[in-house]
């Protein structure tokens, strides 16, 4: 949302009740305008559930730890003298980038590998970084809220943003994925997660499918895997995305309905992370990788490879409701 359109909606019961003349008492209005703080806040708080809290789970158990949990990740953006919009520039930064650059903290760059890139909207982010920044996430008062909020929200039909709801999907499947990669790599090194992806990232993504209730699949116009061949009108969404981004402009998610069902387009981008099975053959991949891949892909298209290049799109079917 942008700062202008948080401000309308805040603004909006005032003007309404000026315009309309009605009689409502400052109590009410005031209260009208806490409300909308909360919608915002749950709205924050929602976006953290899905894109975030995958991999950095609120929980405070330390088995199966993929990332450090967000209160530390806070306490590192955060001292005496930040105001909300250094912090708010500093994490979108990241998020936007993350590389070892880019990273103030080498501890968790070492023991859990550096986060993958994933896609979101700039707005969205901004406003998961200012609830970070007003919301001290390691207190007992704010878990109590968290909890309250996950019963609230299982029960509570929503109006439907396809754009938004495939950008979670995919976000959520990526998250999974990634986190299971992450693992994988970390136990067995990239040559041993070759195994992981062949024989896991396809049932990975359709569980994700049963899950979340909607068609996920990943493809590419250079698939590793031959089932992960994009068609003709995929491709023509991965070529105007290259085209944009030599340009230097921002390329959105396209949404669309066919055959009764809403379609999103959403690009998969590569980083740091990927180049040990994406990169470029015996510099980046080793050859122990490269003749796992060889042997399980004889027409392997998916090396190569730089960062921040698109390496495909998911394709995310939703029933439209
Ligand atoms: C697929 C797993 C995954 C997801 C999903 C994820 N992260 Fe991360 N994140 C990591 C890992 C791993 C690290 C630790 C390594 C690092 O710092 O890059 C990390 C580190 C960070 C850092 C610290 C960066 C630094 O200075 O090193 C920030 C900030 C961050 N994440 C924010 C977020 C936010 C906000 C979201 C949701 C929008 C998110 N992450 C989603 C895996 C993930
Ligand atoms: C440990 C090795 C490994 C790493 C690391 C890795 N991949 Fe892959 N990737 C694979 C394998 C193997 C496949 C084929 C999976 C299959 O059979 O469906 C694949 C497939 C894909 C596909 C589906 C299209 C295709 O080519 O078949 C995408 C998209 C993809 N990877 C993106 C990424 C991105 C983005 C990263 C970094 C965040 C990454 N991968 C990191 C090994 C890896």
């Amino acid at each position: 949302m942008k700062n202008t359109t948080i401000a309308a909606i805040l603004l909006l019961p005032v003007i309404w009740s000026i315009s309309s003349c009605t009689n409502n008492s400052a109590q009410e209005i005031t209260e009208k305008i806490v409300d909308e703080k909360l919608n915002t806040d749950d709205k924050a708080l929602s976006l953290l559930k899905t894109n975030c809290f995958t991999c950095h789970n609120p929980n405070l158990e330390t088995e199966n730890r993929v990332a450090p949990p967000l209160f530390k990740i806070r306490e590192h953006y955060l001292d005496d003298k930040t105001t909300e919009e250094e912090f708010v520039k500093n994490m979108v930064h990241f998020i936007n980038n993350p590389s070892e650059e880019n990273s103030i903290m080498p501890g968790a760059v070492r023991n859990f590998g550096i986060m993958p890139k994933m896609s979101f909207k700039d707005d969205d982010l901004k406003l998961m970084a200012s609830y970070l920044f007003n919301n001290d996430v390691s207190t007992d008062e704010w878990y109590a809220k968290w909890e309250k909020f996950e019963k609230e929200q299982a029960d509570k039909p929503q109006e439907i943003n396809y754009e938004d709801l495939g950008r979670n999907i995919a976000n959520e499947t990526k998250a999974n994925l990634g986190k299971k990669l992450m693992a994988a790599v970390k136990e067995k090194g990239a040559a041993g997660a070759i195994e992981f992806c062949n024989t896991q990232a396809i049932p990975i993504t359709d569980s994700m499918s049963v899950v979340l209730n909607a068609n996920v699949k990943r493809v590419s116009d250079k698939p590793r895997n031959p089932n992960n061949q994009a068609n003709a009108d995929e491709l023509a969404y991965i070529e105007g995305w290259k085209k944009a981004k030599q340009k230097g402009e921002k390329f959105e998610a396209k949404v669309f309905e066919s055959n009764s069902k809403m379609i999103g387009y959403y690009p998969i981008e590569t980083n740091d992370m990927c180049m040990k099975c994406h990169g470029t053959p015996e510099k980046q991949i080793t050859s122990e990788t490269l003749s796992k891949i060889k042997k399980l892909y004889p027409t392997d298209k998916a090396f190569g490879y730089s960062e921040n290049e698109i390496r495909g799109i998911f394709v995310v079917e939703m029933n439209k409701k």
